[in-house]
């Protein structure tokens, strides 16, 4: 068992804000050199096939200018294992994708897909990236994950993350308890992750099979509110330092 679970910091939605104008600030770069700097393990990103938010050039920079891992979270489609062929980083995760998702809805079916699913696990190990499959917490899935000879899989939080009643909750954390143990004992390394907030984070890092965690939008999300109040004070002081330095030009020198 792990003492220290590794965290890894998904950016993307530092590129959704990004994007939203359509030029190149808040760059995925510098919030991945802050996180690491506040004690991430790694970053995560989502090469989408629409490109809605991460895209082909943040991968490489990311790649190119941090020592540390980098985990690219990726639809299992040629296009995108012929990119991570190329691109290697050190870890890549496997997810399903449906245009019309607001983000990733589900689980891989890794238990129907498994003649689809190995071709491809076997080139990107091939190319030497750690690969993951993001599954249910499901028994099934486990298993096919471990068919298919991955490594690796990520237990999808988001069922449990977004209950609302005690039952759902405790139903939900108990399943990913059984699947993480599950995962250990068919030698398979367990990570977790989708929708973990403050409020969800505890149990979940309790589960000793568990290794790394990734997270991504509440992070974003609140460092909205942790971090606008310093940066409206520093518009505010610069506004005024500005303004004052207009109206009596010996302030500014
Ligand atoms: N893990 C996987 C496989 C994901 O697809 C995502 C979402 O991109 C995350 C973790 C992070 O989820 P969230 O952004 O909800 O923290």
């Amino acid at each position: 068992m792990r003492e220290q679970l590794r965290l890894g910091v998904n950016v993307d939605h530092v590129a959704t804000i990004r994007n939203a104008r359509g030029g190149s600030h808040p760059d995925p770069l510098v919030a991945a050199r802050l996180a690491i700097e506040a004690g991430a393990d790694g970053i995560t990103a989502h090469l989408r096939e629409d490109r809605r938010h991460i895209v082909d050039d943040d991968i490489h920079r990311l790649l190119n200018e941090l020592e540390c891992p980098i985990n690219l979270e990726m639809a299992p489609t040629d296009e995108m294992v012929g990119f991570a062929v190329e691109a290697r980083p050190h870890a890549v995760c496997l997810v399903p994708e449906r245009r019309a998702e607001r983000t990733t809805e589900g689980g891989l079916d890794a238990a129907g897909q498994q003649n689809w699913l190995a071709p491809k696990i076997g080139r990107l190990i091939e190319a030497g990236c750690r690969v993951s499959l993001f599954i249910a917490p499901e028994p099934a899935q486990l298993e096919a994950a471990r068919r298919v000879h991955a490594p690796v899989v990520e237990l999808h939080t988001g069922e449990f993350c977004n209950a609302r009643d005690s039952t759902t909750l405790a139903h939900e954390i108990e399943r990913l308890r059984a699947a993480a143990r599950l995962a250990t004992d068919l030698g398979l390394e367990c990570h977790a992750g989708h929708g973990i907030s403050f409020d969800t984070v505890g149990p979940i890092a309790a589960i000793q099979q568990i290794v790394e965690l990734n997270i991504g939008h509440f992070l974003v999300g609140e460092a909205v509110f942790t971090g606008l109040g310093a940066t409206i004070g520093r518009m505010r002081k610069l506004i005024d330092e500005a303004r004052a330095a207009s109206i009596r030009p010996e302030v500014a020198r």
